[in-house]
């Protein structure tokens, strides 16, 4: 039916409308594959019950608390309601948001909102978020402010004008990208006593993660070490990332956000998994 209709209206404004109904329908087909899939907002942003479940039906209307001793954040409602979520912001505003991590208003988006990560979005991709995101139902929830009790930085870097979309043929390029948007490195790699992310051990595991209502985790070793992956097959890899079912069969916390990663398809996970084993290997080591 839907369909039809749309032959039909297709029809009626040929040559006019039709090309750009196809393109609004490609971008937001890739919104959708990515935001349920490996860029995982709503591992952050979907609203929770007490138990850490997500709650679907109240979408991406937040309401998750961290408790760090940098900071108090609670994750703000991104469905389109006018009052208590982005309903008035526009695209370019949006777009500022999430890729430079700076509001409307000119304030800064403070961590554990992974905008270093976020820099790499290329331009394609971050339109099909932003129509995802219009796309979704207003939920009207009122988040509180967050708090920090460490002097958040003026920017995140310079302003991001223009990323291209890496070439899916380059498959450990490509491999980069997704573990960027997909922002597994926040969490997969040791931080130091000021929080901040030690680089040259990227991927390493070792950072304590505590999460609401779901506990608390050691995040593993991703790199090509003997306490990595290294002795694990591309197929124990993907059914981690996508079930949260490790080698030895033992269940993951639901911190790992495999209820999105689940959906990523045979040939992403094949880059991203090219792309693990292209890191270099290092010991795992608590960071904390
Ligand atoms: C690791 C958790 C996490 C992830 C993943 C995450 N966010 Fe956030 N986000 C936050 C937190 C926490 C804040 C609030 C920070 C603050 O109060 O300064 C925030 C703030 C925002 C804001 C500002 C909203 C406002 O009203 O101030 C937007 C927009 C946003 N996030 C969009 C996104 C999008 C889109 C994605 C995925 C591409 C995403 N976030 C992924 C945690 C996260
Ligand atoms: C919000 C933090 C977070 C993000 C983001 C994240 N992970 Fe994880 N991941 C974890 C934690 C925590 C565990 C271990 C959970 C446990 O111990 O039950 C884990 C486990 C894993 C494992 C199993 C390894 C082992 O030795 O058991 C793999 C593989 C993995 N993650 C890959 C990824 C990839 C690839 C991405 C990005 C697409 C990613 N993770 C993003 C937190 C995260």
């Amino acid at each position: 039916m839907r369909t039809f209709l749309r032959v039909a209206l297709c029809i009626v404004l040929a040559g006019q409308g039709a090309a750009s109904w196809a393109q609004d329908d490609a971008l937001l087909m890739r919104g959708k594959y990515l935001m349920e899939g490996v860029v995982a907002c709503a591992n952050c942003h979907i609203a929770r019950d007490d138990k850490g479940q997500p709650l679907f039906d109240k979408g991406l209307s937040g309401g998750m608390f961290f408790d760090d001793a940098a900071f108090k954040a609670y994750a703000p409602n991104i469905t389109p309601d006018p009052e208590t979520g982005i309903g008035k912001w526009t695209d370019a505003q949006l777009a500022k948001a999430i890729r430079e991590g700076i509001r409307p208003d000119g304030t800064l988006i403070g961590p554990p909102m992974p905008v270093p990560f976020y820099r790499n979005l290329s331009d394609s991709d971050l339109a099909a978020i932003i129509a995802y995101l219009k796309a979704q139902p207003a939920i009207k929830h009122q988040v509180k402010k967050s708090s920090y009790n460490i002097p958040l930085p003026p920017n995140y870097g310079p302003p991001v004008a223009h990323v291209d979309l890496p070439a899916t043929t380059n498959t450990l390029k490509y491999g980069e990208y997704l573990a960027n948007i997909g922002h597994c490195m926040d969490c997969h790699t040791p931080r130091n006593n000021k929080g901040m992310l030690v680089t040259a051990r990227l991927g390493a595991g070792g950072q304590v993660i505590k999460w609401p209502a779901g506990g608390e985790a050691v995040t593993p070793n991703l790199t090509p070490d003997e306490s990595g992956l290294k002795s694990w097959s591309d197929a124990q890899i993907a059914r981690a990332i996508r079930d949260g079912v490790d080698k030895s069969g033992t269940h993951l916390k639901r911190i790992m956000a495999f209820d999105w990663y689940q959906n990523i398809d045979d040939s992403d996970m094949k880059a991203l998994i090219t792309y693990l084993r292209s890191l270099k290997p290092e010991p795992f080591a608590y960071a904390k």
